[in-house]
């Protein structure tokens, strides 16, 4: 067997590599903009080409982007996301949402518009006992083709020198029936990834990972790797609200990390995930 990399050394190829997850490592969802900032409708087209060369499902290009750019059209869609977190807030008790004021501070708002008509390009079964399976299928292959839009877009953001959050609220029915009366969209589109583009006020440099030797698995699944139930409920519970905005890679440089993690620390930090946890 040949080791392609050491029989086709290829520079440039490296070169790119470097580039590129230095662009991965500096995209963060970030909820603080420098107010009064404005940028060229030229830069948000650059912003867009990003997004027209992410890939789709059967190369449907399933989705279209409105991009608000108009300071008038913008308070209103501020207007519907503070509504919107707002409900959060009064349904979804306990989860860490942030108010969306922050929103205000654009310079613009992409919303990646997915367009469900698409669905019958991806695999339809001709057969009806399979209908479901593939039905089932097309709606995963539908929101993973916005996933790789929105990815692209947050990595052009970046490279670009401004930021980002990823916002997923706009697809919530109330939400996205608001933002179509406002944006005149038609109802086979949904807005599922909405993207708040801003000059960032502030460095915010990592956010938590857990070590890739704990989520990579070499040709079978490793049980060991298995994250137990009780580790879930532990992170919705108490990690959760640390690990979404605290700008630190490695929950051990918590000053309060013993508080924090509880006796899941080495589960969070270290390379394997139940080490001295069992099957609990
Ligand atoms: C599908 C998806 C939906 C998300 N929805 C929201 C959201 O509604 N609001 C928000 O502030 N962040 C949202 N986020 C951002 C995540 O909270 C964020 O990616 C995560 O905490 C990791 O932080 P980082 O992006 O800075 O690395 C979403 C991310 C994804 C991938």
């Amino acid at each position: 067997m040949t080791n392609w990399l050491e029989e086709t050394p290829m520079p440039a190829a490296a070169n790119r590599y470097e580039s590129l997850i230095d662009v991965i490592h500096r995209r963060r969802s970030v909820r603080r903009f420098e107010p009064g900032q404005s940028v060229s409708r030229e830069l948000l087209l650059q912003i867009a080409e990003a997004a027209r060369w992410a890939p789709t499902g059967a190369n449907s290009q399933c989705f279209d982007l409105l991009v608000v750019d108009d300071p008038a059209v913008r308070e209103q869609v501020l207007e519907i996301f503070l509504r919107q977190s707002n409900r959060l807030i009064d349904h979804v008790k306990g989860f860490p949402a942030v108010k969306k004021d922050y929103m205000a501070n654009t310079v613009a708002i992409l919303i990646v518009l997915a367009d469900a008509r698409w669905k019958q390009a991806f695999p339809v079964a001709t057969s009806p006992e399979w209908a479901e399976e593939y039905r089932a299928n097309n709606e995963r292959i539908l929101v993973a083709s916005i996933g790789a839009v929105v990815q692209n877009i947050q990595l052009a953001v970046t490279a670009v020198g401004l930021t980002s959050a990823w916002l997923s609220g706009g697809g919530e029915d109330t939400t996205n029936r608001e933002l179509a009366a406002l944006l005149g969209y038609p109802d086979c589109m949904r807005a599922i990834g909405t993207v708040p583009i801003g000059v960032p006020e502030k460095d915010l440099a990592s956010r938590y990972r857990r070590p890739l030797a704990q989520m990579v698995h070499w040709n079978r699944y490793q049980p060991e790797k298995f994250r137990p139930d009780a580790m879930v409920d532990y992170y919705v519970k108490n990690v959760r609200q640390f690990a979404m905005y605290r700008g630190v890679e490695d929950p051990n440089q918590w000053q309060d990390a013993e508080k924090r993690l509880g006796r899941w620390r080495e589960a969070f930090t270290g390379e394997a995930v139940t080490t001295g946890h069992g099957k609990d």
